[in-house]
């Protein structure tokens, strides 16, 4: 979906229309029009609400899982303003550590199973690496840092995989269905096919986990006014705010699934982009290595600690992961997606009631009229003030725009800066003959990741 669109965007424009069944649907990629549509201003939309209607059995509020759709109702303000002290920089700032640590265990891991050739090429001391699925481990050491660092809970490694196997087989589900609604319309008539049955199960497990969330959150309580981890604040939810058990639910399994699988996709690609380009790894060691990071290969220099001030300190690093986001807009394409409620003017254009106004990210990021060459993966773009096409930060939008954006971003840069930095500082990666070239990965647009890795010959 994201190659198509980008496709049509690239030969119609950055404003178009298409027919989707009966749904006129508006596809924008000019940042003007986007800022305008997802700001607060008159022109803004709020969220579409077929694109959320299949996902009703992964949460149990009105909406399922997702959280209320018009930003304008006094309720959808009340759950954005009472939850978003929880993820302010100072309240997720100790979160740093946690994720260090996850991504150590992972550079372990992912070490522990490399063969030591003794006699490699240049005398030096070679590491032979195997493949690494590091989307499924870093799903899990997200998930870990979510559970461990926010909701201080411990979960089993064997939970969190019939956990992460259930939800993506509920979430893949949800997907179909934003697309194909006669799958919702089968699932509900026809519940004894073995297929409904094992979609209720993963529906049933997914659920099981936002249960135990909740009992946590309630055992915990009674919580102090300067306590705003994020379960005190779902607390105040429902004591100060009166909000029902189904609705905190709902909101509690909205967050966990946006909480871990973005990280663990964001950490995944830029692995895949720095493993692809290996002038810009070695340039990555260099900084990491100036900056005493660099744990070396053979050599006594273990590296320090990650600080909180080398998270935001590595110009490098910074820009090789926004060139990563830039390209690959991990959360999906349909999370965008807005209907217009009322007649409005959008852009210079007339847009009626009941259009889809759909501002996918990857459209926004890597069209060609938004960004000069605009598929190449070039962190320097970012080292310049005015580093493409017109004012680049218009058209980047990793965490969305105005007041429905990402409520959990400072977490998410932390957590992805934080494991990214560690790992990148422990190992050397390399993409495996298996993975392809660069353009047959993108046009998978699979959200699975092989890698390699080796130890550094230094
Ligand atoms: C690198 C990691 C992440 C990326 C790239 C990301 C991206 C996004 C984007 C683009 C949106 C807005 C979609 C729209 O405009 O409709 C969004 C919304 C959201 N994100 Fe994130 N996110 C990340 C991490 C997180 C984390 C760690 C949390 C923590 C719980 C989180 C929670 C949410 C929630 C709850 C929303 C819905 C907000 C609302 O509708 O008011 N995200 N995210």
């Amino acid at each position: 979906m994201h190659n198509t669109l980008l496709v049509w965007t690239n030969e119609l424009g950055s404003l178009y229309t298409f027919k989707l069944v009966e749904k006129l649907v508006l596809v924008v990629s000019d940042p003007a029009v986007f800022m305008k549509l997802a700001g607060n201003g008159p022109e803004a939309l709020p969220k579409a609400a077929f694109a959320v209607q299949g996902a009703k059995e992964l949460g149990p509020g009105p909406d399922g899982i997702f959280m209320l759709l018009d930003f304008h109702s006094e309720e959808y303000k009340t759950v954005r303003k009472t939850l978003a002290p929880a993820f302010s920089l100072e309240n997720v700032r100790n979160i740093s550590p946690v994720a260090c640590e996850h991504a150590q265990h992972l550079a372990s891991k992912w070490a522990g199973g490399l063969e030591v050739d003794k006699e490699g090429d240049c005398g030096a001391t070679v590491s032979v690496a195997g493949n690494i699925d590091v989307m499924e481990d870093l799903k899990k050491s997200a998930l870990s840092v979510f559970l461990n660092g926010v909701l201080c809970m411990e979960m089993g490694e064997a939970e969190k995989e019939t956990f992460l196997k259930n939800l993506q087989e509920g979430m893949a589900e949800v997907t179909l269905r934003v697309t194909n609604p006669l799958r919702q319309l089968i699932y509900n008539a026809m519940p004894f096919l073995p297929w409904s049955k094992r979609l209720a199960e993963n529906f049933a497990a997914v659920n099981d986990l936002w249960i135990l969330i909740f009992k946590r959150m309630r055992e915990q309580a009674p919580y102090s006014e300067t306590d705003f981890s994020l379960l005190a604040c779902f607390w105040r939810l429902e004591h100060v705010h009166g909000f029902d058990d189904g609705r905190i639910r709902a909101s509690l399994a909205a967050f966990v699934v946006a909480g871990f699988e973005t990280n663990a996709g964001t950490v995944a690609w830029a692995l895949y982009d720095i493993a692809s380009h290996n002038e810009v790894q070695k340039t990555l060691q260099t900084e990491l290595r100036t900056a005493g990071l660099l744990h070396e290969e053979g050599s006594p220099n273990r590296g320090r600690p990650i600080t909180w001030e080398d998270l935001w300190g590595l110009p490098y690093f910074t820009a090789v992961l926004k060139e990563s986001m830039r390209l690959h807009a991990i959360v999906a394409t349909t999370s965008t997606i807005r209907e217009a409620d009322r007649d409005v003017e959008l852009g210079g254009y007339y847009v009626p009631k009941g259009t889809v106004v759909w501002a996918p990210l990857t459209c926004l990021h890597c069209s060609a009229h938004n960004w000069e060459d605009p598929l190449a993966f070039k962190p320097e773009r970012w080292l310049v003030p005015k580093g493409a096409k017109g004012d680049s930060e218009k058209a980047f939008h990793p965490f969305g725009y105005g007041p429905r954006n990402c409520i959990g971003q400072n977490l998410g840069n932390i957590v992805v800066r934080a494991m990214l930095m560690e790992l990148i500082s422990s190992l050397w990666f390399d993409v495996p003959s298996c993975m392809g070239s660069v353009e047959d990965v993108r046009a998978r647009e699979e959200v699975g990741m092989t890698l390699k890795c080796r130890g550094r010959d230094l």
